[in-house]
């Protein structure tokens, strides 16, 4: 099965509106000579108070390269849950995708593998993709229990979705000790970790939905290793952090995945 490629910067917490609207339409000035059925699946995420700047631009281009993602998101369609925001309100503000789990949020924030599993179910059912990030630190790689960590991630995150879901879902594989270290994995190592995943996927569930589910490496991807990283059998795309803050090096990182 052909699986289509997909590049999602993660902005973090970066970029005032006026800041996310430029890099925006940035970005779509550098892909606006590419043939859009050719293009990877572009994905930008924004943080919550600029997605409305970003969405408005995308919109205002109307060329429909480049869609929308947000960074986290509550598994609770609406309440007392001060300083939250729920998958309806993400998707009505234009979001598409929503990140979950990422190393960040489970580090200083908390987040669970339990919660990352709320998460990943209430969008599915809102009809939008989760991003569900996994990934070992330093010490599980050094102590060699990468393949069982990462493995226990994705188990729990997928508890009691469907294969018809999961499908459709998007994983990505960071390794802790490669996100912004300037340390990229090495691509083969990378594969391998990324066909342990599909391998995971295939025991939940099928052969079907293991060939479907995309699965994207992040960790200091830069348009000098996506190359490479996108020539492996399993690596579907990136998760860009730091390098998707210029349209050029993001839409470098774009071309180079085409
Ligand atoms: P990085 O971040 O590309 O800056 O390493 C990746 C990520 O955290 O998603």
């Amino acid at each position: 099965m052909s699986r289509r490629p997909v590049i999602a910067g993660n902005w973090k917490m970066h970029n005032l509106q006026q800041e996310a609207a430029d890099l925006t339409n940035g970005i779509m000035q550098e892909l606006r000579a590419e043939d859009k059925a050719a293009l990877p699946e572009v994905v930008i995420a924004p943080t919550f108070t600029a997605l409305y700047a970003a969405n408005k631009a995308l919109k205002d281009c109307g060329c429909g390269k480049v869609r929308l993602a947000a960074q986290n998101c509550y598994f609770e369609t609406k309440g007392a849950f001060t300083g939250e925001c729920s998958v309806e309100m993400l998707k009505d503000a234009g979001c598409e995708y929503i990140i979950i789990g990422h190393s960040e949020r489970r580090e200083y924030f908390g987040e669970t593998d339990e919660m990352v599993n709320k998460k990943a179910v209430k969008i599915l059912a809102e009809g939008l993709v989760p991003i569900i990030c996994c990934g070992e630190s330093l010490e599980q790689r050094e102590a060699g229990v990468t393949d069982y960590h990462i493995a226990s991630q994705i188990t729990k995150a997928l508890r009691g979705i469907s294969a018809a879901d999961v499908a459709k879902s998007i994983i990505a594989y960071e390794p802790i000790w490669a996100i912004g270290t300037g340390k990229t994995c090495d691509s083969v190592e990378a594969n391998r970790v990324i066909s342990m995943i599909r391998n995971v996927v295939k025991g939940l569930y099928d052969a079907n939905t293991a060939d479907a589910i995309r699965i994207l490496y992040g960790g200091s991807v830069k348009p000098a290793t996506i190359k490479e990283q996108m020539a492996q059998s399993d690596i579907d795309g990136a998760l860009v952090g730091g390098a998707s803050l210029t349209a050029d090096s993001f839409a470098q990182i774009v071309k180079g995945a085409m």
